[in-house]
């Protein structure tokens, strides 16, 4: 239990960035409107220079507050690394977490399927492969520091789940129309 719990919370960085994006989002789409060789969108209305801006930003703001509470709190987890490292890695994380999902967009508008509709499996882990992956190859020291194989594997399995549950009780909630 503890270990998922930890494993959450190192994961915030590459989860927060999408939320963030979703409220401040809108605005100039990143791939201009334009379309692909397939005469289909690049990446959709979905994907906006906002959302990518305040998603990144929010990510980092979120990584901050992390690092403040395991210095009040004395965990360490994140703060094993001194700030300037923490705050470059965390930064990576929300990079690469907003990359994966511009990626998953590319494959989705590909695939002829529509801004909005939801696939799963790739909705819920391209944001983490990008974002572990990105951070693994700009800071591989920190990355190893941080990401144990069994938080790796935890990371994996519990985020499809978290994803189902959250968007489940935002729909009980009255927050969104369908639960998925
Ligand atoms: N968003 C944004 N910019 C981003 C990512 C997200 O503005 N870089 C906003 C958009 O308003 C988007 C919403 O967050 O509609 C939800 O994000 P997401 O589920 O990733 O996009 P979808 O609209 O579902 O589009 P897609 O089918 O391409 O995933
Ligand atoms: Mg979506």
């Amino acid at each position: 239990m503890f270990l998922i719990l930890k494993t959450i919370w190192i994961l915030l960085p590459s989860y927060t960035p999408n939320n963030f994006a979703v409220v401040f989002g809108g605005g100039k789409p990143i791939d201009f409107g334009k379309n692909f060789l397939d005469g289909k969108r690049l990446l959709g209305d979905g994907k906006t220079f906002r959302g990518f801006i305040f998603g990144v930003l929010g990510g980092i703001f979120i990584a901050n507050l992390q690092y403040l509470i395991e210095i009040v709190a004395n965990v360490k987890i994140y703060s094993v690394l001194n700030y300037t490292s923490f705050v470059l890695f965390a930064s990576t994380l929300a990079v690469g977490s907003l990359l994966g999902d511009m990626f998953g967009s590319f494959i989705k508008r590909r695939l002829n399927i529509e801004r909005g509709k939801p696939v799963p499996l790739l909705d819920q882990l391209d944001f983490l492969v990008f974002s572990l992956g990105l951070a693994l190859l700009i800071f591989p020291d920190y990355f190893k520091s941080i990401f144990t194989t069994s938080i790796i594997i935890i990371a994996f399995v519990i985020t499809p789940i978290l994803h189902f549950l959250t968007n489940f009780i935002a729909y009980k909630l009255g927050l969104k129309e369908v639960p998925w």
